[in-house]
């Protein structure tokens, strides 16, 4: 990871809380009506950083839903259970998927925005192999991710990443260098 957070400081960690919110607002405005909530579904956020997506999400979540909130970082972590205090459908898990054993077939949907490009290309695969794992059989996953290298992932190579561990999906919406994805697991 390019930046510190596992240890950020408190001004990196204040930026982020600010910067996010402004920044992914037309995403996480196209993100919500694309996942097509009942209120029921168990929900991963993956690399919920400070959570503003997880605020949104929660809200959607009234009828028995739950929201899982994983991230490598505590003091982000620590944010997220702040700001998501009076809500008890709320897990939050530190730590490396990759080092935890989580059931499988636990996610209706799974979000990962602005996470994937922060990881490692040699790990990359083998870590979304985890996610993939966790995700029921029907389930979707939505990434938003920058498109443009060096920081950002290319979108054919996005899509190629996930059709290589057996989910299919395309760009649903595109901003300058930012892109929404949704996957699904390939029908045989
Ligand atoms: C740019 S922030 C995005 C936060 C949030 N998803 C959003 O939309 O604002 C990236 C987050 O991914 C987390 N992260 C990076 N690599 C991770 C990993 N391997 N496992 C879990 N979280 C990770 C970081 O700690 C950070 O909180």
């Amino acid at each position: 990871m390019p930046f510190n957070f596992k240890n950020p400081s408190k001004s990196f960690a204040w930026f982020y809380s600010l910067f996010c919110p402004i920044y992914g607002r037309k995403f996480y405005k196209e993100l919500l009506p694309a996942l097509k909530l009942n209120g029921t579904e168990s929900i991963l956020d993956f690399g919920s950083g400070t959570g503003v997506l997880a605020k949104k999400i929660i809200k959607e979540l009234s009828n028995g839903g739950t929201l899982s909130c994983l991230d490598l970082s505590e003091a982000f972590l620590n944010r997220v259970r702040k700001k998501l205090r009076k809500y008890t459908n709320v897990n939050y898990i530190l730590g490396d998927i990759q080092e935890m054993n989580m059931s499988s077939n636990t996610f209706d949907k799974i979000v990962i925005t602005w996470v994937i490009h922060h990881i490692e290309d040699e790990v990359r695969l083998g870590l979304l192999q985890s996610i993939v794992s966790t995700l029921k059989p029907n389930g979707e996953i939505y990434v938003i991710e920058f498109l443009a290298p060096p920081h950002g992932i290319p979108e054919i190579a996005l899509i190629e990443l996930f059709n290589g561990i057996g989910l299919s999906g395309r760009i649903e919406y595109r901003k300058k260098n930012t892109g929404l994805f949704e996957f699904k697991r390939k029908q045989n």
